[in-house]
């Protein structure tokens, strides 16, 4: 038993009648890491995050939460909170009244935390409120106050940036962010890569129902590949011309998108691009704008998942 390992899954299958969900699925979490879950709709996430929060059962492999393992029975493991598919909530009663009526279920005897854990996410202002009026947002940052309270080792959270505004968002992070370093892990799923950049180092890519990539986010991003580039310059012709005549360098025609004729877009790796630049500032035309048209994380994930979604033939 290793208790610095949070999760540990090997070969985790899933199926709903004829549908895998998941196919054998290995997933490490080590204690302190904040480990993100992203693929596109349908790919497992909610399927796997419930398999963690006790919510359902694996109908093959092995999974071990917090050095113990996860046995036949329908239960949260101990020291693991969290929810999937939105949190639940009583909507005739208030913010405050929420969190006192949870830690009530749990058998809690106080109810201390309740306003600092209202704090943590943002919620202050709003805790007498009733729940009935909160938005998507809100309802997000208070399951994640019910989830504080409890004073979890592993939290599980699905899409917990969905419906989520700047200002949300900033809360959210700065609370897992401090839960992860003091020793908590956090689990998370998302169907963007982008959002997860501040947050997340360790990433594991799921397309329906495998495992496509896992690892530390900055190899994903380093993998060598061809990009869209949005390209701005004094001179949209002569940077056409030479962007033709540069090797490695493919102008993609759909400029238009941008609503602005002067743009051009380059399909490159980026030792072409450094070419193209150099070119472009030797010919004396100047360089306004370079920029990927979707960020190289964002590429990354939709390749490996495209590539992923053709082998099973979807
Ligand atoms: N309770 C269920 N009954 C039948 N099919 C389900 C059930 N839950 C999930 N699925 C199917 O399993 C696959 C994975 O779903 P899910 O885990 O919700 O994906 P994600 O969260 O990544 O969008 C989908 O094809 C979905 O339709
Ligand atoms: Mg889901």
């Amino acid at each position: 038993m290793d208790t610095r390992i949070a999760i540990r899954a090997r070969g985790i299958t899933k199926r709903f009648g004829d549908v895998v969900a998941l196919d054998g699925i290995d997933l490490d979490v080590a204690q302190g890491q904040i480990h993100a879950l992203v693929g596109p709709n349908g790919a497992g996430k909610t399927t796997l995050l419930g398999l963690l929060l006790g919510l359902a059962v694996a109908d093959r492999g092995r999974l071990e939460i917090l050095g113990t393992p996860v046995g036949r029975s329908l239960a949260a493991p101990y020291g693991v909170a969290g929810f999937v598919d939105g949190p639940g909530l009583y909507p005739s009663l208030t913010a405050k009244q929420n969190l006192a009526a949870l830690a009530a279920l749990r058998g809690a005897a106080r109810t201390t935390g309740i306003d600092d854990a209202l704090d943590q996410v943002g919620l202050t202002d709003v805790a007498d409120d009733r729940v009935r009026g909160f938005s998507l947002g809100m309802r997000q940052r208070l399951g994640l106050a019910a989830a504080l309270l409890t004073k979890p080792r592993l939290l599980v959270l699905d899409e917990p940036s969905n419906g989520l505004d700047p200002a949300g968002k900033k809360h959210v992070y700065g609370v897992l962010n401090r839960l992860a370093a003091e020793g908590t892990s956090v689990v998370l799923s998302s169907h963007r890569m982008d959002d997860l950049e501040a947050l997340c180092s360790e990433v594991t890519l799921v397309a329906t129902g495998r495992v496509v990539f896992s690892g530390p986010l900055s190899k994903l991003a380093a993998e060598n590949r061809e990009l869209d580039y949005r390209l701005l310059t004094s001179d949209p012709e002569a940077a056409r011309r030479l962007a033709v005549d540069t090797p490695g360098i493919q102008v993609v025609d759909d400029a238009g998108v941008w609503h602005d004729a002067r743009m051009l877009v380059v399909r490159a790796q980026v030792p072409a691009l450094d070419e193209l630049v150099a070119g472009l500032v030797h010919a004396g035309v100047a360089v306004r704008e370079l920029a990927p048209v979707v960020s190289p994380l964002e590429a990354a994930f939709l390749a490996l998942t495209e590539q992923q979604q053709q082998e099973v033939g979807q």
